[in-house]
């Protein structure tokens, strides 16, 4: 290697190239080969073996290592070569418009594109069920509502448009899809995932990955794929978030690998290790899963990243933890308020030779691979031409789709669905009018929250349409019948843990009341897992599951109103009892109120 100042220092694209095969100085950073305006505009992806070859320790380190922006200033990214940043579910851009977040990423890339390199980095967010951080989004059932329309083509389409909004704004990586097969539903991220059987991982995941990485990888309104929390974070034992899964190789695998098989076989550019233990040890220090079992047995060639600070909860000892993560086959640490000292840990690891620079090399060509098939050198910017397209009617029209698709009837007596739209309804119940509770956790704040929190269509507001011709919205004692809207409210990973999961006192009295009407009472559950329902089952005539269904609850109406037949089908076995919890499909002794697969029609 030269040390020679690069001498290609001219802003052409072509000489760009030339200037990696030559290789410009290893050690002391040249000026940037292209100027940072040119490379916003786009270059062609440099061959990424040239690139590592000429890259120092701290360029190494800094793609290994994605920042919470909140934690940053923009020019860190420059000044530590960092390789991503990542949005934490409660950090949104002011203005929170589609053009005020990609003004504030495109700043973070001018900074990557300004380094001697001119690395792109990759933003990241949690866009769970559409891109539902930014005010105006087509916010998505959740997954658990997907699982139930057994519409893998439609969950593809859901995907491609997460994407669209997504690329939009700038971000290229959607924490997503998650493919836990969550098989205690006292779990709090039980609706993260499709549902309780390896069959719905396997059909639902590839199926959003296809829709947000594209056919290939690199279309504009593609962004990067991550599938999560590998492994066994869905088997935890008592359904407790971040726990140990007590169970057997064979039951890992028959379980909660195949998701990982097929994602894999459908090109997913990333995986996420989960925070949660197998028999007592921290995923992110397992090598036979992460090295052998993911990238050896299954072939997976994208990279792996952490869980957000992941690494840094595995055990009291930074430095051991940093050592057996990125040993273990972790290629990108996502970190919040460590990553100084996780770049210093790391550099210093491999100075003393406990890391390999092999196995450094082998985590930068990954990332750097993915960045490459992403199009992230040719189109590094938010593509703003996209913002048009961000929370239009197109979108909600596939979501609405999706929202009847996944209701789910459990309980239909006397034929009282589907309602006339010359009927009378009357309305009621904590979760009617609620925006917030219907789009549930990881929309507008990590956890969610209640009220009128991004534009959309309310179960309430959607009825009043739907009548809006003949019928009315009226008072119960007017009314023909009564439809009583209740469930959970949003809640996300560990906080929504319960051990109880069954209707607060006042959603139980609202269906009470309804039935003291004398009228009909029609019940729709806005829920993010099965509830325990059989104290105040016989009180309802009808019941419709609405999972947490995202911004179009004219989605809902349909059912309602029998514009959509309900073809939705559980993807949880429904349990009698709290006791009876984990119940699921295969179990050796099966009796749940409705089965696996179960839903009716009109
Ligand atoms: C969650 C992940 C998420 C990450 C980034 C973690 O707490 O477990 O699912 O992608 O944070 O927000
Ligand atoms: C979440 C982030 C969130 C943060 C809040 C993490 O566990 O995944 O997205 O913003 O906690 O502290």
């Amino acid at each position: 290697m030269t040390s020679k100042p690069c001498p290609f220092a001219r802003p052409l694209v072509v000489l760009f190239v030339f200037a990696l095969a030559a290789g410009c100085s290893k050690n002391r950073p040249a000026p940037p080969l292209v100027a940072p305006a040119q490379r916003a505009a786009g270059v062609p992806a440099p061959d990424i073996e040239q690139l590592l070859a000429r890259m120092t320790l701290e360029e190494k380190v800094g793609q290994m290592v994605q920042v919470s922006r909140v934690e940053l200033s923009g020019a860190e990214v420059r000044d530590l070569y960092l390789g991503s940043v990542l949005n934490g579910g409660n950090d949104l851009f002011h203005p929170n418009t589609p053009s005020g977040w990609a003004d504030g990423i495109d700043r973070l890339q001018m900074y990557a594109l300004s380094t001697r390199l001119g690395i792109p980095m990759v933003y990241g967010v949690d866009a769970v069920h559409g891109h539902a951080g930014v005010r105006g989004a087509t916010v998505f059932p959740h997954n658990i509502g997907l699982g139930a329309t057994r519409n893998p083509q439609l969950a593809e389409q859901v995907g491609k448009i997460t994407a669209l909004e997504g690329a939009a704004t700038g971000v290229r990586w959607a924490f997503a899809p998650c493919i836990a097969v969550p098989r205690d539903e006292r779990w709090g991220r039980t609706y993260e995932g499709f549902g309780e059987t390896a069959e719905l991982a396997t059909l639902f995941g590839p199926a959003v990955v296809r829709g947000l990485q594209g056919q290939k990888l690199g279309a504009p309104d593609s962004i990067l794929a991550c599938a999560k929390h590998f492994v066994g974070d869905g088997a935890t034992d008592k359904g407790i978030d971040q726990g140990d899964a007590k169970i057997s190789e064979e039951e890992l695998r028959s379980i909660h690998l195949p998701g990982y098989a097929a994602a894999v076989k459908a090109g997913v550019g990333s995986v996420m290790v989960s925070y949660s233990s197998w028999n007592g040890q921290r995923l992110h220090g397992q090598k036979y899963l992460i090295t052998d079992v993911l990238k050896g047995e299954l072939g997976f060639e994208g990279f792996v990243v952490s869980d957000w600070e992941g690494i840094e909860q595995m055990s009291t000892s930074f430095a051991e933890n940093v050592e057996n993560a990125i040993n273990a086959g972790i290629d990108m640490a996502m970190t919040s308020k460590s990553y100084r000292s996780f770049i210093r840990t790391l550099k210093r690891h491999i100075n003393a030779g406990r890391i390999p620079v092999a196995r450094v090399d082998d985590a930068v060509r990954r990332i750097l691979r993915v960045k490459a098939a992403a199009g992230l050198w040719e189109h590094p910017m938010a593509n703003r031409r996209l913002a048009a397209e961000f929370g239009s009617p197109e979108h909600r029209v596939v979501a609405r789709d999706a929202v009847r698709q996944s209701m789910v009837l459990l309980k239909n007596d006397k034929g009282v669905l589907p309602l006339g739209k010359t009927a009378k309804v009357s309305v009621t119940g904590s979760k009617a009018k609620d925006m917030g509770s219907q789009c549930g956790g990881w929309t507008m704040g990590w956890q969610g929250r209640t009220g009128p929190v991004t534009p959309g269509t309310t179960i309430q507001r959607a009825i009043e349409h739907a009548v809006a011709a003949g019928g009315a919205v009226t008072s119960a004692r007017d009314a023909d019948v009564v439809v009583v809207v209740v469930g959970e409210t949003p809640y996300a990973e560990g906080s929504g843990d319960n051990r109880n999961p069954t209707l607060s006192g006042s959603d139980r009295g609202a269906i009470e009341s309804a039935r003291e009407s004398g009228k009909p009472v029609v019940t729709v559950l806005v829920t993010g897992r099965p509830l325990v329902i059989q104290d105040w089952l016989s009180l309802t005539d009808a019941l419709v599951v609405a999972w947490l269904p995202g911004t179009e609850g004219s989605g809902v109406a349909d059912v309602l109103f029998g514009d959509y037949k309900p073809t939705g089908k559980l993807p949880h076995s429904w349990p009698r009892s709290v006791e009876q919890i984990p119940i699921n499909q295969g179990d050796a002794s099966y009796d749940p109120l409705f089965p696996y697969g179960f839903g009716l029609s009109y």
